[in-house]
């Protein structure tokens, strides 16, 4: 691959992690605000256990900024504190449904974030992240699944137009083995 090819993944995945980093931290302050306004104790100890889980994503993509000798955005940054806690306030005064509702839709985009970066780092060289590229991945698709089925399990659920269902968990993974040709010639 030509250093410029690679040069240029590099940028995308720098450009792709601090956008993650950022959506992380939003995530972490508007799901503080989610399970501090819900009544349930286990739909409160699930949401504050997936908040403990994006800052656990948000040390992890800053310590691969750090890696690619970059680190976060600061414009990136403030937004994601306005908008985190904005979004943890309003979860006060809008109900149950909304927050879940909402949740759901970016979680679902937060799979793809982390399997677009993965493939940027596959492409730039650095296989010692895609594991956990992957592995955030899958946590988000977790997190899709269970905000979904919340959605799913409230009385207007039927009238409801929900988000597109991710291809199933497996996929994510699937993408990245190496095909029975790829591993022959390997050999
Ligand atoms: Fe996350
Ligand atoms: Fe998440």
């Amino acid at each position: 691959m030509e250093s410029t090819d690679l040069r240029d993944n590099e940028t995308k995945l720098i450009e792709i992690l601090q956008l993650a980093y950022s959506g992380e931290r939003a995530a972490g302050y508007a799901y503080r605000g989610h399970w501090h306004s819900v009544s349930d104790p286990e739909e409160k100890k699930r949401i504050h256990t997936i908040e403990d889980e994006e800052w656990h994503h948000r040390r992890l993509v800053g310590e691969m900024l750090t890696k690619l000798g970059s680190g976060p955005d600061k414009v990136r940054e403030m937004r994601a504190t306005i908008i985190g806690r904005t979004l943890g306030l309003l979860c006060h005064l809008s109900g149950w449904l909304a927050p879940m509702y909402g949740a759901g839709r970016l979680e679902s985009r937060n799979i793809v974030e982390y399997e677009t970066a993965a493939r940027y780092a596959l492409a730039c060289g650095r296989d010692e992240f895609i594991d956990c590229l992957l592995t955030m991945a899958e946590v988000e698709w977790e997190h899709e699944h269970y905000f979904r089925e919340r959605v799913l399990s409230h009385r207007w659920a039927t009238w409801l137009k929900i988000w597109p269902p991710p291809p199933a968990k497996e996929t994510i993974r699937q993408q990245f083995q190496p095909t029975s040709e790829e591993l022959a010639w390997s050999l």
